[in-house]
């Protein structure tokens, strides 16, 4: 079987792309990264794709007139690389329309929350003022909407009592970086079908730290 092959976008520190090309590189992930793109020139992200030899592209909105331009060129970009799955890895904008109809596969998300609750931006922060006990990731499918795409698996943890925001997010990320390799190779291998119904029996969607 060939390795399902991603683009990956991403706006930041690059995490999670690091995550998914660690578990390909250890073979616990059927893929291959065929391209980077971000919408942030020098973020961490493309410098670790840049040294890992990866394919890279900058396509930054503020080079378009508007956002609808920038949105095509960013679904032509990514459809040369024929993706098998779009891969939003801290990817900090809402991708249009004409990515979401034309880049030629599907595309998954990862969140810092259980959705629905506390969809877009300071999620591990409202989980705390909001005082929930539990909360963890998603990763979705991505819709129009802010992070309100078909959930595909999640996994949570129990929020301590002396921990801030940027320390739950440090450990959600510990859970995105197992969970997101965990859910493309899934996709890789048929074990998941983004068209539902979607886990084969027996799969698990869901991780408890
Ligand atoms: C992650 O927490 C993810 O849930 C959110 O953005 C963050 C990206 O982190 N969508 P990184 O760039 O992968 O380190």
């Amino acid at each position: 079987m060939s390795p399902l092959p991603l683009v990956v976008l991403v706006s930041g520190r690059g995490s999670n792309l690091r995550a998914l090309q660690h578990a390909i590189e250890r073979d616990e992930c059927a893929a291959r990264i065929a391209a980077v793109i971000s919408d942030r020139p020098g973020c961490d992200a493309l410098a670790f794709a840049s040294e890992c030899g990866l394919t890279t592209r900058v396509i930054r909105p503020k080079a378009f007139t508007n956002r609808a331009a920038w949105d095509l060129t960013l679904a032509k970009a990514i459809g040369e690389h024929e993706p098998g799955l779009v891969v939003l890895a801290g990817f900090m904008r809402i991708v249009g329309e004409a990515v979401l109809a034309d880049c030629g596969a599907r595309i998954v998300n990862v969140h810092p929350s259980l959705l629905p609750a506390f969809p877009g931006l300071g999620a591990p922060a409202r989980a705390l003022e909001a005082g929930v006990r539990i909360t963890g990731c998603t990763i979705h499918l991505v819709d129009a909407g802010v992070d309100s795409g078909p959930i595909l698996a999640q996994a949570a943890l129990r929020v301590r009592d002396d921990e801030d925001a940027a320390a739950l997010h440090r450990r959600i990320q510990a859970l995105e970086h197992r969970l997101f390799p965990h859910v493309v190779d899934a996709v890789a291998t048929g074990t998941l079908s983004l068209d539902g119904p979607r886990w084969a029996d027996g799969v698990r969607s869901v991780l408890f730290e």
